[in-house]
């Protein structure tokens, strides 16, 4: 593979990816939210962008610069990064979720700002927000497409067994996954993962900067890409 921009074996490609982490709002002000930075997803789409794809990034709340050459779509909840993600996933050869959607969102967002009444304060109801993952890989199948679907995955523990559980529950081509906790993964520059394929392949990519995690995914996104 030859580097420094000349790299050109994803051009004719169009991918989808999505970073950083959703805010479900409380009321006007207030939101239940992540740590993502949004720092893989946006390696991701630069190194798209640097192989050639055509690259759409949905960005959730990340404070990074736009990576040169890519469609940036802003997006604030689940539910907004839902509905940017089934329309631009229509058209693209490959589909990548990498930012931290938030499991539960307030039942209902108040309309006005709670105050405070004197009172105990009242509990957030929750409800679950849709998997979005599993609905792109739904997608992909009903259209019988040979869309590469990429999915994400942060474990603590039991990482291989929770990821390999995971992958077949979401139905996606390749699942990365993270240890995470001490310090790893959120936030920082630098990243490891196994990268764990439908086909039963495990790929460990070795800790660094999250520029060479992501041209790895594109490798194995490359391999199983048709034509
Ligand atoms: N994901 C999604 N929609 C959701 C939750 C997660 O699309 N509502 C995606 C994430 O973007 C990621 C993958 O699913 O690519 C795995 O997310 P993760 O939080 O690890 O999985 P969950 O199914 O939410 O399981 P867990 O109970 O471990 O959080
Ligand atoms: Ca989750």
């Amino acid at each position: 593979l030859r580097r420094g921009g000349l790299e050109t074996d994803l051009a004719g490609r169009r991918v989808v990816v999505s970073a950083g982490g959703t805010r479900e709002p409380i009321d006007p002000v207030r939101f239940i939210g992540n740590r993502s930075s949004g720092r893989q997803g946006y390696a991701l789409a630069a190194t798209a962008v640097a192989r050639g794809a055509a690259v759409t990034l949905v960005s959730a709340n990340v404070d990074l610069p736009d990576p040169a050459g890519a469609d940036v779509r802003r997006v604030g909840s689940a539910t907004e990064l839902r509905a940017a993600m089934l329309a631009a996933s229509a058209e693209a050869d490959v589909v990548v979720m990498a930012a931290a959607v938030a499991d539960f969102r307030p039942r209902t967002a108040a309309e006005a700002k709670i105050k405070k009444s004197g009172a105990a304060p009242r509990p957030i109801e929750l409800a679950e927000n849709p998997d979005i993952l599993v609905e792109l890989t739904r997608e992909r199948n009903r259209a019988g497409t040979g869309q590469v679907v990429v999915g994400f995955a942060a474990e603590t523990d039991h990482v291989l067994e929770h990821g390999r559980a995971k992958l077949a529950r979401k139905g996606c081509d390749l699942l990365v996954v993270n240890e995470v906790g001490e310090g790893r993964a959120f936030g920082t520059a630098d990243n490891q993962a196994v990268v764990l394929g439908a086909d039963g392949s495990a790929t460990e990519i070795p800790n660094g900067p999250k520029e060479a995690l992501a041209d790895r995914v594109w490798d194995l996104v490359r391999e199983r890409l048709a034509g």
